[in-house]
């Protein structure tokens, strides 16, 4: 049936009455054909830019007179079109939809026979792409259902126009074939930077070879960052609460809570870019102290110990830190210092019990399995959880900053050396500052993870 509010935030921009008039006007036959046109359905920016406002653009202005300058260009036609289409929107704007339903429209109607469909992993390909419930057999109408067969990893609509599905991480499957068109999804989540070199090798047959990347944006992507000065491209933008009404509702509140009030909104929230560099995580503005802690409803002793006990090597990260149940952090303690293996696990067993911690939480990087053993052999009834640093440093410690960002984080008094840690640190040095490790994964433990598992479950 007709989703939601689209008539309503469509091109068309009608009334509620109006579009409930319009819908209840139509013939049964009429109401289907309107299911499957995208036109009605999709907000303005969610559909295919037009030629005028590719040429309002200031950079296409720019390329007019630069082609206009050029003596060689006499008698030959300028190139009036984009070579990609760049919808860069923040998470669940409907980016996968408008990509889907922008590859049915060129095969419908653009003419487009050859088209690649490239994704992350081939895997994404196929389950986001192409099954998905933004995907394209979803929203393809069943007068002109594609067949989707597996072993050629490949669409075939009636009329005989194919889209091929490719990975992201096989950059050399797309060397040799061409296309007229192709849709990238989750560009910024590619391995492989040649991938779209390839791709772009092989876009060489048809008029007007014209590819889509739909994505969410990723601080300093060097790919995303080009595809953006490309004056050939043309972005389009969308918030996140756009498409509320298509959401599920605690998506929303998660999502709201996460990135409302942070820098990094802009980049999830509102889809835009932001550069490298501006990277900075915790400024000296964002720390907001208590005397005394309210009641807490975990707390977690956080360690990240270090290889070696000497004055001169690094520390060992001791923090403790609880939450709220209204999910605000509490750092309570800083306890990091050079210690001995045994020195340092004793004092994690001793703030284990004197702050009634749920667990410690070691990082094990550095000393595998020998990390829970060495508190265990100082007291085994101790609860233990081991954490393997798999993600970036940035990625780690980004969605901390932004607790702190929105104020969601307690210092209960002042933490000098910690403080001074965090503002000096910059996750692209390679320097690896102990006690923010340890808030770090405390605090990840506490109040980060549960939310990224709830919103990944909805
Ligand atoms: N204009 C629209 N009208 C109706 N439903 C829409 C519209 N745009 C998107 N949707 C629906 O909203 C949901 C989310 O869309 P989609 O999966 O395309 O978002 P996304 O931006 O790709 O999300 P993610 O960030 O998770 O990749 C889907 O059910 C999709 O069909
Ligand atoms: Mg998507």
């Amino acid at each position: 049936m007709l989703t939601k509010d689209s008539l309503i935030n469509s091109r068309l921009n009608l009334s509620y009455r109006d579009r409930d008039d319009l819908i209840h006007e139509l013939s049964e036959k009429e109401r289907e054909i309107a299911q499957y046109t995208w036109e009605l359905w999709g907000r303005n920016n969610q559909l295919e830019p037009t030629r005028e406002e590719w040429l309002a653009k200031d950079t296409t202005k720019k390329l007019i007179r630069e082609w206009l300058a050029n003596p060689m260009n006499e008698g030959k036609t300028f190139q009036d079109s984009w070579r990609t289409w760049l919808y860069l929107a923040g998470r669940g704007n409907g980016k996968t939809r408008s990509g889907a339903e922008w590859v049915r429209q060129r095969f419908e109607v653009g003419g487009v026979s050859r088209m690649a469909l490239v994704a992350p992993t081939a895997a994404d390909a196929r389950d986001t792409m192409v099954e998905g419930e933004s995907g394209i057999l979803a929203h393809s109408p069943p007068w002109n259902m594609p067949s989707y067969i597996s072993s050629k990893r490949r669409l075939e609509w009636p009329n005989g126009a194919i889209a091929t599905m490719y990975s992201a991480e096989e950059a050399n499957r797309l060397r040799g074939p061409q296309h007229e068109a192709a849709w990238c999804d989750e560009l910024t989540s590619w391995g492989d930077q040649e991938t779209w070199d390839m791709l772009l090798f092989g876009l060489r047959i048809g008029k007007c070879p014209q590819v889509m990347v739909t994505t969410t944006s990723k601080i300093g992507h060097k790919l995303l960052k080009a595809i953006i000065k490309d004056p050939y491209t043309i972005t389009t933008h969308g918030h996140t609460f756009e498409n509320a009404a298509n959401l599920h509702p605690q998506f929303i509140e998660h999502i709201r809570k996460k990135y409302e009030g942070t820098r990094l909104g802009r980049q999830e929230l509102e889809g835009k870019y932001i550069d490298e560099g501006v990277g900075v995580l915790w400024s000296e503005d964002v720390f907001q102290y208590l005397d005394q802690a309210p009641i807490m409803e975990k707390v977690i002793v956080a360690v990240d110990p270090a290889i070696t006990s000497t004055a001169e090597g690094a520390e060992t990260g001791i923090v403790v830190v609880g939450k709220d149940a209204e999910d605000n952090g509490y750092v309570l303690a800083d306890h990091s210092g050079h210690y001995t293996p045994s020195g340092w696990a004793q004092k994690c067993i001793d703030l284990y019990k004197m702050y009634r911690a749920n667990y410690i939480v070691a990082e094990v990087n550095n000393g595998g399995d020998m990390v829970i053993a060495t508190i265990k052999n100082s007291d085994a009834s101790v609860k233990t959880k081991k954490v393997v640093a798999t993600r970036g440093k940035r990625t780690r410690a980004e969605p901390v900053s932004m607790l702190y960002e929105q104020g969601r984080v307690w210092h209960i008094g002042k933490f000098h050396k910690l403080e001074e840690q965090q503002i000096d640190f910059n996750p692209e040095d390679g320097e690896s500052p102990d006690r923010v490790d340890a808030l770090v994964w405390g605090m990840t433990e506490l109040i980060i993870n549960p939310i990224e598992i709830k919103i990944r479950y909805l």
